[in-house]
């Protein structure tokens, strides 16, 4: 079964000046247990395929289906926080809140108590391979690496079985890029996630079972 698709998806901006198309006529189809690489031009749509995927902005044109029912017809802000996590080149991790206390939030907001969400996190952050010395620090005490894999941990957190991620390797070095994308393309083959990944770094892409070219909005088939 289909994880996540778009169907004849048209994502338009406005503006005083201009109507751009920036997702121009898409279908296809993401399935669980892969890890797919979106490559494409600066401009070609990446960023907006991926927002529609994430259920941030609806298409203007056509369906995102997530299990076959519309994003359109969904509570967005449930299947924001149920459905799909989403991974940022900049980490967005909360700057106040401790490493730990970051990867409980999505359990906490599903009304885990306390106690159980500290159980849960700390395994999840084990599996990304951050240990108790981690847990007390905030988030700028930790190297842009250590806080991506926060990232991933707070996205195995939530139930979201779909992760989005855009560039998430583009503020590390190589050998940390390496290393998330590891992690990632593991959660896809191991725990049957679907994992979606916006790169301009074609090693990255390397990595991917399935590699998706955008330009000009559009998905150019080989
Ligand atoms: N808020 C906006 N208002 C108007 N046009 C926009 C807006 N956001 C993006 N666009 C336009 O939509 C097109 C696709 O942009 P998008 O951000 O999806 O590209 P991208 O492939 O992610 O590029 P990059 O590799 O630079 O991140 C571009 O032509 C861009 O100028
Ligand atoms: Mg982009």
């Amino acid at each position: 079964m289909d994880m996540i698709s778009l169907q004849h998806v048209v994502y338009t901006y406005h503006n005083k000046y201009q109507t751009v198309n920036a997702v121009n006529n898409v279908t296809y189809s993401f399935v669980p247990g892969k890890m797919y690489a979106i490559v494409g031009k600066s401009g070609s749509g990446k960023t907006t395929l991926l927002s529609l995927l994430a259920g941030l902005d609806l298409p203007t044109q056509g369906e995102v289906l997530y299990d076959n029912a519309p994003t359109k017809e969904m509570d967005c802000d449930l299947y924001r926080r149920d459905k799909v996590a989403v991974i940022y080149q900049s980490y967005n991790l909360f700057p106040l809140l401790t490493i730990l206390e970051n990867v409980m939030y999505p359990l906490r907001l599903n009304k885990v108590s306390k106690k159980v969400a500290a159980g849960v996190a700390i395994n999840k952050l084990k599996s990304v391979g951050l240990d108790e010395q981690y847990f007390k620090r905030l988030p700028s005490m930790l190297s842009g690496g250590e806080q991506q894999r926060v990232a991933i941990a707070r996205a195995l957190a939530s139930k979201a079985d779909v992760i989005l991620a855009d560039e998430p390797t583009g503020n590390l070095d190589s050998e940390n890029g390496k290393n998330i994308i590891g992690i990632l393309k593991q959660l896809a083959h191991v725990d049957n996630y679907c994992v979606i990944v916006v790169t301009h770094d074609l090693t990255i892409a390397d990595e991917a079972d399935v590699i998706v070219r955008m330009g000009d909005g559009k998905i150019q088939t080989e």
